[in-house]
């Protein structure tokens, strides 16, 4: 095993201590939280079930045995485990660099305690050196990508990709987001624009965080 998937593998196993008897839990998207689904799957008779993030995982999570919940038959998700590109010290985050942007702000939204899992290389002082992921209905992508011209990004259409909802994903590139709660929102006004892959909003309740050597959790700014 590489020294990135030891440390994808070693804070997937510490984000199981947030999960207790009888939870619903929701599972994001990515390589770091297939391992979490695999140390989910010795408590899968211990919860009440999981919502998933994406398709992809849907399937990882059954073929593990573990019970899937569709969002809407669920009025209450007391965890929410998922990966992340990037992170600041406000516990803010870029996601989508695996298209799953959308269904995971939703579930992250409707989560009452989101656990963010990530390796040390994810953290940054800065966010927007990954490129931020947006997803936008497939008919607006030229028209969005123009508006986010006009905001000095730099977008660029993931070509060969479609999302579990059938939409397109533009990544912008070249962007120092120093105010990411203001970028969020402006970006979530252009008509079209499906999902911002900005967790500023709603950030990440707790980020832990993996080096060779332990698992930390990330202190606030
Ligand atoms: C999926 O769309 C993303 O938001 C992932 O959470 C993110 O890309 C992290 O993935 P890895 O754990 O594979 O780095």
């Amino acid at each position: 095993m590489s020294n990135s998937d030891k440390k994808k593998q070693d804070v997937a196993r510490a984000a199981i201590e947030y999960v207790e008897y009888d939870d619903i839990v929701g599972v994001g998207t990515g390589s770091t939280v297939d391992y979490f689904i695999e140390y989910l799957k010795p408590l899968k008779n211990k919860i009440s079930g999981a919502v998933a993030s994406s398709i992809s995982t849907q399937k990882k999570l059954e073929a593990n045995g573990i019970r899937v919940l569709d969002l809407n038959d669920v009025s209450d998700i007391p965890i929410y485990i998922d990966g992340a590109d990037e992170v600041n010290a406000n516990l803010q985050l870029i996601k989508g660099g695996g298209g799953a942007l959308t269904r995971e702000k939703i579930i992250a939204s409707a989560s009452k305690f989101f656990v963010c899992i990530v390796d040390e290389s994810k953290v940054v002082d800065v966010l927007g050196k990954f490129p931020l992921p947006i997803e936008v209905l497939p008919m607006a992508r030229s028209f969005v990508a123009r508006e986010i011209i006009k905001k000095s990004g730099m977008p660029v259409w993931r070509e060969d990709f479609t999302s579990d909802n059938g939409n397109i994903i533009l990544d912008i590139n070249h962007m120092s987001i120093t105010e990411p709660i203001k970028l969020e929102k402006e970006l979530n006004q252009i008509p079209g624009v499906v999902t911002v892959g900005l967790f500023a909003e709603r950030p990440a309740d707790k980020v832990l965080v993996s080096s060779d050597t332990e698992v930390v959790e990330l202190k606030i700014k």
